[in-house]
């Protein structure tokens, strides 16, 4: 593989453990303001230590999301629809001039297999790779599951593997009922989303049966940054991806870094009473 193109892909997916935890705050392209981004930069701040890679949109990137930061970026470059359009109906959002320009690690679009505008989505994403190939920025493809399609092995393994046989460099998909079949079918690493917000043990749950069947990591959104415990979240499914933390193992830790925050949180509000007592 060529070098640009495999220094980009390391950042992505972490080289030791194979595997990778992206933060997904992307929602609102097509979501506008999202429950739990009304303030995107607010929200990002103290999770992104413990993400890999954070993926969103050039808007959000630039306006909420401070330059300095460590963290690799996977663009979102599609959209152009909203929840009260016709979400398949996505173009090209951003030139991949412009996603170098933000130093990006990678771009990503969504792709919409079954609906009736698959060709569209389909040949999108073909251009785009011969885009990014250009400058050897690899592509993650979105399989974007539309309200009729039902998520089982056979959709999903067919959306996976024609955006790997159009040249997507990773593929984002949803979790099924075997799993291993999309993941033994599919020539590049699959990630995972968590879809909508879950109780945290079944999202921890989900993150480990992934990863235990072939997963490359998650990249995930709402299940961590709309948990009340974002960072206790985050953290875990951390520990989940990359250390093999079982489902129990990693409840146990979610618990432990809860009781944590709270005992922290309970030690600072006494404090700052006292200091307005004083002035
Ligand atoms: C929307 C996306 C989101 O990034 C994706 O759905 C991941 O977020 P979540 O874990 O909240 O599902 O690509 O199309």
């Amino acid at each position: 593989m060529e070098w640009g193109l495999e220094n980009r892909i390391s950042k992505i997916i972490r080289p030791d453990t194979g595997r990778t935890v992206m933060l997904a705050v992307d929602h609102g392209y097509f979501l506008g303001p999202t429950s739990g981004l009304e303030e995107p930069g607010e929200t990002v701040k103290p999770l992104v230590e413990y993400a890999d890679t954070l993926m969103l949109t050039r808007g959000v990137l630039r306006s909420c999301v401070d330059p300095q930061v460590d963290v690799p970026i996977v663009l979102r470059v599609s959209g152009g629809t909203s929840i009260l359009g016709e979400l398949s109906d996505e173009g090209l959002t951003v030139s991949i001039q412009d996603a170098l320009r933000m130093n990006v690690a990678g771009v990503a679009l969504s792709v919409f297999v079954g609906s009736d505008l698959e060709k569209q989505t389909l040949l999108g994403l073909a251009d785009l790779v011969d885009m990014a190939n250009d400058f050897a920025v690899p592509v993650l493809a979105v399989t974007a599951v539309g309200k009729d399609m039902v998520r089982d092995s056979r959709y999903l393994g067919l959306a996976c593997r024609i955006s790997a046989e159009l040249g997507a460099h990773i593929v984002k998909t949803y979790y099924c009922d075997d799993f291993e079949t999309v993941v033994k079918n599919c020539p590049v690493p699959i990630v995972i989303a968590g879809g909508k917000k879950i109780p945290e043990s079944d999202a921890i749950k989900l993150a480990a049966d992934a990863v235990k069947r072939g997963a490359a990591g998650v990249d995930m959104g709402r299940n961590i940054f709309q948990s009340e415990y974002p960072v206790p979240m985050i953290r875990t499914i951390r520990a989940v991806v990359h250390e093999n933390l079982t489902h129990k193992k990693g409840l146990n830790m979610f618990n432990d870094l809860v009781a944590d925050e709270n005992k922290a949180k309970k030690k600072s509000k006494p404090k700052a009473k006292a200091k307005a007592k004083k002035s």
